[in-house]
């Protein structure tokens, strides 16, 4: 659980015995260089060897990516973390409060072998976390190494949040696919950058604000590390219909993503009718998608309010609806 006592996916439980083959298959496709499709506890990811440019160049290609933008390496656990990234003790402090689970910390690069130029995009940080999936840290503690994960989506696609979704977004590209199960949290993770001067919020996400703050005092907003962050480019979690947020309901021939209470119908898919932050973000990119499938004039979206988790949710729909944040 996370320090408010939202769920982080921290908490998923042992794996189970009979999945370990499953997982020695999908480290062993790893390190002969093929792509991987992994479960975390945010959205599914496309997993390669963060250390094997050949590999991190066909995520770029399976995904259609425009340019190579800098990928998050995925690690078993904050010692080998400590050793690919030069972490200080800011950072220390946010690795021992939120992983495993849905923070990724960017810091210098210390070993720059671990992962290659292509993951970091000829960056001298380097973007790292420890997911909180039971199945994902299965494969990464069998594989040893650093994996680079983006989400699994085609490149400017709304992430990833069940197995069935990922697989026919890149699933045909990958030697190896792993079923964890629809993702307990729904959103990608928060990325903080620990350089020179104040933690900085680089990418709001399931770690909220007001916990990142508890640990390391007021953050200062993102500036030009913005730009090299896509999934703060507009559109990039784009359904096909227009989205339009802040709606106080649908008008004809649109499809409502309620939050609260709201009477149910057809083309009306309630994102918590409790109005819970948490199971919205849960819920929000594939309840996207499924609006999407109904092939409607626009997807309407209640307001969310903007606190906690809401200002991660809020991010992903402007972002959705095309406004440049
Ligand atoms: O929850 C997640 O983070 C998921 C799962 C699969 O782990 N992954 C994910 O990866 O969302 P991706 O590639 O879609 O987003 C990576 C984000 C981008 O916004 C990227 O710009 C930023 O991390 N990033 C990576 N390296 C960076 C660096 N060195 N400096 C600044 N931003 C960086
Ligand atoms: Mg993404």
């Amino acid at each position: 659980m996370g320090v408010d006592g939202s769920d982080t996916g921290q908490d998923q439980g042992e794996l189970r015995p009979d999945r370990q083959e499953e997982v020695g298959r999908a480290a062993d496709a790893l390190a002969a260089g093929g792509l991987v499709l992994l479960p975390t506890e945010t959205v599914y990811g496309l997993g390669a060897d963060a250390a094997d440019p050949a590999a991190v160049a066909a995520i770029f290609e399976a995904k259609g990516r425009p340019r190579f933008n800098p990928l998050i390496a995925h690690v078993a656990d904050a010692a080998i973390a400590a050793r690919i990234a030069a972490f200080d003790d800011r950072a220390s402090a946010l690795a021992a409060a939120f992983w495993p689970g849905p923070l990724t910390i960017v810091a210098p690069i210390a070993d720059p072998s671990a992962v290659c130029d292509l993951a970091r995009a000829g960056l001298e940080t380097v973007a790292i976390r420890v997911p909180g999936h039971p199945l994902a840290r299965a494969v990464l503690a069998a594989f040893g190494g650093a994996v680079v994960a983006p989400s699994a989506n085609r490149s400017g696609r709304p992430s990833p949040t069940t197995y069935a979704d990922a697989f026919a977004e890149t699933g045909d590209k990958c030697a190896a696919a792993l079923d964890g199960g629809p993702c307990a949290v729904g959103l990608e993770s928060t990325v903080v950058a620990v350089l020179d001067g104040p933690v900085r919020l680089l990418r709001p996400g399931a770690v909220t604000r007001a916990q990142l703050e508890a640990v390391v005092g007021p953050l200062a907003e993102a500036d030009d590390d913005a730009r090299r962050s896509p999934g703060r480019l507009a559109l990039h979690y784009a359904p096909d219909a227009p989205v339009r947020i802040d709606a106080a309901g649908p008008k004809d021939g649109e499809a409502f993503l309620a939050f609260g209470a709201w009477p149910e119908g057809e083309g009306v898919l309630n994102l918590s009718p409790s109005g819970d932050l948490a199971e919205a973000a849960a819920n929000l990119f594939a309840y996207l998608r499924a609006a999407d499938r109904l092939k409607p004039t626009a997807i309407a979206v209640a307001k969310i309010p903007d606190e906690g988790l809401g200002e991660a949710i809020n991010d992903r729909l402007r972002r959705a609806a095309g406004f440049v944040g």
